[in-house]
């Protein structure tokens, strides 16, 4: 069966690309960001993950608020990146895995999450910049499984169904009959509120907490409704719900292989986390 080797999340904020291809990752205003990377590099050097399976959310690239699906699953041979508007690279096409995606949406069927299925899936800058601030590589050596969760058009899933998404993907991808390791990421986040009367609104206090909780309390977020996290970790910073899925899937304990935190980057509180599956 294949076997989840642990956990990763980080910001996916698009300026971050920008400073990928210009080269300027000793730049003081970028270094304290990218420096929480090279030990994670490391140990998936250690590690060496043959797929990821990606919680993250669309931003209007694959679907727009006249189609917005709560739970979406990519089950495609290939996932092209195209021009978000943001004026960032376009990455080379990502390789998708799917066996085990199908392996995943039947399981989530059958567990009553009734996905989209998505055998065409354009990705943005929300699965392509972890996988490159991960594995810096021209060609991404992972396949990938991108599972799309709404947080951008009301009305979002609650944390406690991210939670147990995550736990569903997570017993899909331990049935899976395959000698495959597997990490799970989670991306953006952490508090971040990019407009309206709270534009740079950021919660260091509770972002800290949540990083503490998704190491021995992962439930702990789950207590919130989707108003709540809104109020305090902004319209945006609720992209936690990516990093909850993905805890969800790890499954009771871990260890944490590094971490950390950083304010700001764009109007954004930066977080980067890795989990080992103990
Ligand atoms: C920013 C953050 C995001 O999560 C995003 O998707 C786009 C922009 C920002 O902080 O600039
Ligand atoms: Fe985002």
């Amino acid at each position: 069966m294949a076997h989840i080797v642990g956990g990763l999340a980080t910001s996916h904020i698009p300026s971050i690309g920008g400073a990928i291809a210009k080269g300027l990752q000793q730049d003081p205003y970028w270094k304290p960001f990218f420096d929480g990377f090279p030990p994670i590099r490391e140990w998936l050097g250690k590690t060496k993950p043959d797929v990821a399976v990606v919680f993250y959310n669309d931003h209007g690239l694959n679907f727009f608020l006249d189609k917005m699906p709560t739970f979406a699953v990519g089950a495609a041979a290939h996932y092209n990146n195209a021009d978000e508007g943001w004026g960032i690279p376009t990455l080379p096409p990502f390789k998708g895995a799917p066996d085990l995606s199908w392996h995943i949406i039947n399981h989530l069927v059958e567990k009553e999450f009734d996905v989209v299925t998505c055998q065409e899936m354009l990705v943005d800058h929300a699965f392509t910049l972890p996988l490159k601030l991960f594995w810096p590589d021209d060609v991404c050596p992972v396949l990938t499984v991108p599972v799309c969760i709404n947080t951008v058009q009301f009305p979002l899933p609650s944390a406690k169904r991210c939670y147990k998404l995550g736990q569903a993907v997570g017993d899909a991808i331990r049935s899976w009959d395959s000698d495959l390791n597997v990490v799970v990421l989670g991306t953006g986040g952490l508090s971040h509120q990019l407009d309206g009367e709270r534009a740079g609104h950021i919660n260091k206090a509770f972002d800290l907490e949540f990083l503490e909780s998704l190491k021995h309390n992962p439930e702990w977020a789950t207590q919130f409704s989707i108003h709540e996290l809104v109020e305090k970790v902004g319209t945006q910073g609720i992209e936690l719900l990516n990093w909850l899925a993905m805890r969800g899937a790890l499954g009771q304990t871990v260890s944490t292989v590094h971490q950390n935190y950083h304010i700001p980057i764009s109007n954004t509180a930066t977080g980067v986390l890795a989990l080992q599956v103990a």
